[in-house]
């Protein structure tokens, strides 16, 4: 299957989709706190879609090929977990991180985004890696234009990871975003610039990089779900769903409490 290019009517459910998935993470918010559970955070964010948004919750049983569905509606990711942690009983304490990924389904489309929360104070290198993570982010979206190539979101993202002594996850990656979850194509967080397909208006996909304070390898937890730092090192997330306009990118997961761009971005 071919790339997907959006139709200015697509573009406008995106749009829509995308906010809503930002606003579930600006509601979930005020309740990331110690002695929270990641279930509850779930419960909180499930009930907002379904019963506020009148959205879907499209990881609640998504079921790619391999896998078991997925049990909830949010992922909950937390401090050496990388990605696709699975809400439970576990209680956030105080100096945890933790990465909340919210992907919503609106009138057929899809929004998806994720943000890092500090439980109480984070330590110095925790607040660190997640900056970083944030920047890292924020240096793939600053390359998207009409006419660049993907191994210029993945040069950027990975030569910034790699100059702050951090390391890029290899077995996950951003993806075209639409009708379907996850559509081509993959975006990769490390490459090199010049590399890669070519960019067109009205292509939709996400940028998320996963970054290691320690080493990249990974591996999964028996659950089949939950991927862990093989090193144990602490790992942070961001995800945007962008949209290549004529003349650069639009950040489609847009909210009253999305944060603000790194200075660097123009
Ligand atoms: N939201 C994740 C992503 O950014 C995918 C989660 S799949 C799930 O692509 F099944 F774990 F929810
Ligand atoms: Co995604
Ligand atoms: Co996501």
């Amino acid at each position: 299957m071919p790339v997907s290019l959006k139709t200015e009517e697509e573009i406008t459910h995106m749009r829509v989709a995308g906010r809503l998935a930002a606003e579930v993470l600006d509601h979930v918010a005020p309740h990331v706190r110690p002695g929270v559970t990641t279930g509850r955070l779930n419960d909180l964010c499930h009930d907002y879609m379904v019963g506020v948004q009148g959205t879907i919750p499209a990881p609640l049983n998504y079921a790619p090929p391999g896998y078991k569905p997925f049990p909830k509606s949010i992922c909950t990711s937390v401090n050496h977990q990388v990605c696709h942690g699975i809400p439970g009983d576990r209680v956030l304490k105080p100096g945890d991180i933790v990465n909340i990924d919210v992907t919503v389904i609106k009138d057929a489309y899809h929004g998806d985004c994720s943000r890092m929360f500090f439980v109480g104070e984070p330590s110095i290198q925790a607040r660190r890696l997640v900056e970083v993570t944030y920047e890292c982010m924020w240096h793939g979206i600053a390359q998207v234009r009409p006419g660049t190539h993907l191994g210029d979101i993945g040069g950027a993202i990975q030569q910034y990871a790699e100059r702050h002594g951090y390391s890029v996850v290899r077995e996950f990656c951003g993806h075209g975003i639409g009708r379907k979850f996850h559509e081509e194509p993959q975006v990769l967080h490390y490459g090199r610039p010049g590399t890669g397909m070519v960019l067109e208006p009205g292509m939709t996909f996400t940028i998320e990089p996963m970054i290691n304070a320690g080493k990249a390898p990974i591996r999964e937890l028996a659950d089949g779900w939950t991927i862990v730092t093989k090193d144990h090192s602490l790992s942070a997330q961001w995800e945007h769903t962008v949209l290549v306009s004529g003349s650069g990118y639009e950040v489609m997961t847009l909210s009253a409490g999305t944060q603000p761009p790194p200075a660097f971005v123009p």
